[in-house]
């Protein structure tokens, strides 16, 4: 059995629905209380097993590859001051085993384009692909849950599925199929933002895949859809007339960080939880939002 040891990030995305906090920072970069959107996504990657972690960037990234390097005056600033807790929490983001790969996409052709630029570093292995827009909170890391569903099914492809409302269909990934087992479907039918009279479901994909590295021949084949974009929908649903593709509902909560709604309630639900103000914050929250900031 192929273990999946690496994951995709698509980061190249312009974020225009967070402007102007986006013009010149990376939207994966917003942070949820103190914390990047990216690191929650690369941490439950690495909790999953990942060790390769490979960011398809674009103009204006550089933040995110900063994040993600060490930060010598940061650390000798820190170790100066003696202050240990925050030099670690700086410095325990690097295991020495884990990896990360940039790959700059020079133009934004879409989702199934960006994966395709890291086509050459993945190989011929099952990937992993996080959207770092959807925030999802859980007990065991969702990446972990979708790579079960893999190996107890063939090691499939695995999309992470969820629910939506029916007008909602055309924001999302909508797939339709047989039912596997609890929670489990085998797609039949997969179409990337469908309107609602034309949703063959409502069961919508998230940004949590595991795919086979078939998916790349499948995306080099399909072109370009009606907006020059490579679509990843459009290479699963290709990918689909050879190999099994399964739809998992995860366990967790999953909040929508590419709107702005979506990120306030993110930020509401991990204050209330934050390990240093989120018993004040939570009784703020409660008390009607009545004493001082
Ligand atoms: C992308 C995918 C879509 C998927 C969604 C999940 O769309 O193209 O199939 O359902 O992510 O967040 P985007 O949100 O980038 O427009």
């Amino acid at each position: 059995m192929q273990k999946v040891r690496k994951a995709v990030f698509p980061v190249a995305g312009l974020g225009t629905r967070f402007l102007p906090a986006t013009k010149a920072t990376p939207k994966e970069m917003l942070p949820i209380v103190d914390k990047p959107l990216i690191q929650f996504a690369v941490e439950e990657a690495m909790q999953s097993g990942i060790t390769d972690m490979v960011f398809i960037t674009g103009r204006n990234k550089r933040a995110v590859e900063d994040h993600f390097d060490t930060a010598y005056e940061l650390e000798a600033e820190l170790d100066l001051r003696n202050n240990d807790k925050l030099l670690a929490l700086v410095r325990d983001m690097f295991p020495s085993h884990i990896r990360y790969v940039f790959i700059r996409q020079s133009r934004a052709l879409g989702l199934g384009h960006a994966v395709l630029c890291a086509k050459h570093v993945i190989g011929d292995e099952p990937f992993a692909v996080l959207l770092a827009d959807d925030l999802i909170d859980s007990k065991a890391p969702v990446l972990r849950q979708l790579i079960d569903v893999s190996n107890a099914h063939q090691q499939a492809s695995v999309l992470g599925v969820q629910d939506v409302a029916r007008s909602e269909t055309g924001s999302y990934g909508i797939v339709s199929g047989h039912p596997l087992a609890d929670g489990i479907e085998r797609v039949t039918h997969i179409v990337e933002k469908p309107r609602p009279e034309d949703a063959p479901s409502t069961l919508a994909i998230v940004g949590r895949y595991i795919l086979s590295p078939r998916v790349f021949h499948h995306l080099e084949q399909i072109g370009h859809d009606g907006r020059g974009e490579i679509q990843l929908t459009d290479g699963i649903a290709s990918l689909l007339s050879e190999e099994t593709v399964v739809a998992a509902r995860y366990e967790g909560t999953r909040y929508d960080c590419g709107s702005k709604l979506g990120y306030l309630k993110a930020m509401v639900e991990f204050g209330r939880k934050h390990g240093e103000v989120g018993e004040e914050f939570g009784q703020w929250l409660d008390n009607g939002r009545k004493s001082p900031g």
